[in-house]
């Protein structure tokens, strides 16, 4: 029996090829796409993800409009520069022909998971706020839900949005210290990993020569992200595989080394978002911080060749 996931997404070029990567998994049913704001405003991430549904042939799964914004402050703003004002590297599509649910993400995800017991997993790879307004809405999705593996946050790595922070979490760090700290089986796919899975030129070249409309559509939308990273990374070549790396976890945890460690959000100051991990040694000095924290499985280590392999296997054949 594949495993059914909902992914919870801000599409986004890297989310888009994580939704194709998953429905090209037979080991995974994506029984549905919840979505957030981040890369692009809700409302456009929504659109994005009826668009990606259509491509990939699959408009049956059902899309829930999440949040247009954080629980705590305003939404910061999209990032154009990156994914494009579209969100799909500029490419413009034509507006989908299918319509979001008349529920809430929140609502959709409470649905599924409590009708049926330990067989949901949650897949977000964006802010986690819709995710902490089920848990508000419902909190026995805790012991019903299979498992949360989630792209976002950074234990021992940098940040990407700012020096201290990693994007999906610094959208929304009150969002994240609700999820990561809710005492469910969950796994952070954060930078740790990401940014150890590099898509190079030549491996990005692969989608164009693919007889299928999900590469192609890939092949499209990822020259403006990889000019993107280029710019930002001078001296880099291609694209780090961020979302993609979470559906990975899923269908191959060996890939990746872990630590379970409970972690903490900062949400003041100039660390806002930073996933702070209590190692057990150095920066738990004041362990006080964690207490009565649950273990995260926090993935520190990646074969980046092996899954970079896996994806384009499942993204290529025709
Ligand atoms: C995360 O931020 C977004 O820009 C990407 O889609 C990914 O989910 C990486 O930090
Ligand atoms: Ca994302």
């Amino acid at each position: 029996m594949p495993r059914k996931i909902i992914i919870d997404t801000d599409p986004g070029v890297d989310d888009a090829m994580a939704i194709f990567f998953a429905l090209r998994s037979p080991e995974l049913d994506v029984i549905g796409l919840t979505t957030i704001f981040g890369n692009v405003h809700t409302s456009l991430a929504t659109t994005n993800a009826l668009r990606l549904l259509e491509i990939a042939g699959r408009p049956d799964i059902p899309v829930a409009k999440g949040s247009d914004h954080p629980l705590a402050v305003p939404f910061g703003g999209p990032v154009p520069f990156v994914h494009g004002d579209d969100g799909q590297g500029n490419v413009h599509l034509p507006a989908p022909t299918t319509a979001p649910l008349d529920q809430s993400a929140a609502a959709f995800i409470v649905e599924q998971v409590m009708a049926a017991p330990g067989a949901i997993t949650l897949v977000p790879v964006g802010p986690l706020t819709n995710i902490a307004l089920a848990l508000r809405l419902e909190p026995r999705i805790i012991e019903r839900v299979r498992e949360v593996v989630l792209m976002g946050g950074n234990a021992l790595a940098p940040g990407n949005a700012t020096p201290a922070a990693e994007a999906n979490v610094h959208n929304d760090p009150e969002a994240a210290d609700v999820v990561l700290g809710a005492g469910w089986p969950i796994t952070m796919v954060g930078l740790d990993v990401t940014h150890k899975v590099h898509m190079s030129g030549a491996h990005l070249a692969q989608y164009a020569q693919a007889a299928n409309p999900l590469a192609q559509h890939i092949a499209r939308i990822v020259p403006f992200y990889r000019a993107y990273f280029e710019r930002c990374f001078p001296g880099s070549e291609g694209i780090y595989v961020h979302d993609s790396s979470a559906i990975a976890y899923l269908l191959d945890p060996g890939l990746f080394e872990t630590r379970q460690w409970p972690i903490r959000v900062e949400t003041q100051g100039i660390s806002r978002g930073k996933t702070w991990p209590a190692t057990g040694s150095g920066n738990d000095a004041h362990p006080a911080a964690w207490q009565g924290r649950p273990p995260v499985n926090v993935c520190i280590g990646v074969d980046g060749a092996r899954l970079v392999a896996l994806e384009l296997e499942r993204l290529t054949r025709s």
